[in-house]
C-alpha cells in the first residue's frame, strides 16, 4: 500500500538554512534575512513524483533546540529526515552526524532500521569561501555514515532543494 503522506523532519544546527530551504521549495522564495525558528514551523509541499500524488508535511525544527531535547518528541511518526549543514562551517557538518544519531535513537524499529535521512549541504553559492569539500568526498562521507543521499543545495539559488526531497521521498516510498 502507497502512503500519500509524508512526515519530514528538517534538522541541523542554528543558522544552516532550514527555514530558508523549506520556504525555497514551498513558497519559491528566499530573504537575506535570519530570523531563528522557535520550537517548530511546518511547510505543506505537494510533489509528483513518478506519477504518484505525494503531500509531504515538513517539519523546520529550532537548530537551537537539540541540547533541550525537544527535537526528540518531533521524531514520533516521521517518515524521513534532511539534515542541513553549512558549506561555509565546517563543525555543522560534523554536528550533522550528532543530529542523525538523536533520530536513528528516536526512531529506530524492532528490526533496528531507523527513517531514510539525507544530507544537505547548504549555502553552495558561498562554496568559493567555503570548505574544499568535492561532490566525489561528500559522496563517499555519505555513504560510510549511512545517509541514503547528499547533496550540495543553495536555499538561494534554489540549486538542487526539490532534487534532494524528491530523492527521500523516494527512499520513504521504497520502504513504506
Ligand atoms: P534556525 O532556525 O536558527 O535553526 O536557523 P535555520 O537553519 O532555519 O537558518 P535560516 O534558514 O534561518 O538561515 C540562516 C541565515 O542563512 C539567513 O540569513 C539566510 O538568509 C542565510 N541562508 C540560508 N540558506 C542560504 C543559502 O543557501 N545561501 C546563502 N548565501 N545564505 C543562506
Ligand atoms: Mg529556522
Amino acid at each position: 500500500m502507497s502512503i500519500n503522506f509524508h512526515k519530514i523532519l528538517v534538522i541541523g544546527d542554528v543558522a544552516v538554512g532550514k527555514t530558508s530551504l523549506v520556504n525555497r521549495v514551498v513558497y519559491n522564495s528566499f530573504s537575506e534575512k535570519y530570523k531563528a525558528t522557535i520550537g517548530c514551523e511546518f511547510g505543506i509541499k505537494m510533489m509528483k513524483i513518478d506519477g504518484e500524488d505525494v503531500r509531504i508535511q515538513l517539519w523546520d525544527l529550532a537548530g537551537q533546540d537539540r541540547l533541550g531535547g525537544i527535537s526528540r518528541l518531533y521524531c514520533r511518526d516521521a517518515h524521513g529526515a534532511i539534515v542541513v549543514s553549512d558549506i561555509t562551517r565546517q563543525d555543522t557538518i560534523d554536528k550533522a552526524l550528532v543530529w542523525k544519531s538523536i533520530v536513528d535513537d528516536q526512531t529506530k524499529t524492532q528490526s533496528g532500521g531507523s527513517i531514510p535521512m539525507i544530507l544537505c549541504v547548504n549555502k553552495y553559492d558561498l562554496a568559493d569561501e567555503g570548505l574544499k569539500l568535492s561532490n566525489e568526498e561528500l559522496q563517499k562521507f555519505a555513504i560510510e555514515k549511512n545517509f541514503a543521499a547528499a547533496f550540495f543545495t543553495s536555499a538561494k539559488t534554489g540549486q538542487n532543494s526539490e532534487t534532494a526531497i524528491e530523492t527521500l521521498i523516494r527512499e520513504v516510498l521504497k520502504i513504506s
